[in-house]
């Protein structure tokens, strides 16, 4: 690990409600980044909400567009890119992250989720049936695509933003995949 070139792109991955994109922030104001929700710029592309994607052209539809945009993004350098909690089920988005960044899991329990998502709104998978259910479902699928993917997981990620962007910096200094100020 210590051999590899300073990290210059970071994927945050993780299920819906993690904080992927509010510690992604801190994140990167703490490596001195940019930082991209690929969500918000699946539908700045897109001129058209989530919600309204999944509607018209279906969840297959949405998958098209974060694929395509994720590639793009996976072009940034200094970039911590928070991706939607389904980024990692398509095989070629995983073999993408993988090869052009660090990636970090938020790991966080059903219990956080819904806290965090609240009704759902904006977000069409929570929108059918019980969230509760739902959620839980969805994490047994994906829990194991996270982990086999993560090089970092951090768990527990409901707490103070911030905190959790420094012990995510701290992790990866010690794993040898950040290089501090003082290096
Ligand atoms: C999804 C998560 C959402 C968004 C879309 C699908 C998922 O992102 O990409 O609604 O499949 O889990 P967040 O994880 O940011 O909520």
């Amino acid at each position: 690990m210590s051999e590899q070139a300073p990290l210059s792109r970071l994927f945050i991955i993780g299920p819906m409600g993690s904080g992927k994109s509010t510690v992604g922030r801190h994140l990167a104001d703490l490596l001195g980044y940019g930082f991209i929700d690929s969500d918000a710029e699946i539908e700045t592309r897109a001129g058209a909400d989530i919600p309204w994607i999944f509607d018209v052209e279906g969840e297959e539809g949405f998958r098209r567009r974060e694929t395509a945009v994720l590639e793009d993004l996976a072009r940034r350098s200094q970039a911590v890119i928070a991706t939607g909690g389904g980024a990692i089920l398509a095989p070629a988005n995983r073999d993408l992250m993988a090869r052009s960044g660090v990636v970090v899991f938020l790991n966080v329990s059903v219990a956080q989720q819904l806290k965090r998502t609240g009704s759902g709104e904006g977000r069409p998978l929570l929108q059918q049936g019980d969230r509760e259910e739902t959620l839980t479902k969805l994490m047994a699928e994906r829990e194991p695509l996270y982990r086999e993917l993560a090089d970092v997981m951090i768990s527990g990620a409901g707490g103070n933003a911030r905190r959790v962007a420094r012990h995510i910096q701290s992790q990866l200094t010690e794993r040898g995949l950040l290089f501090s100020d003082s290096e």
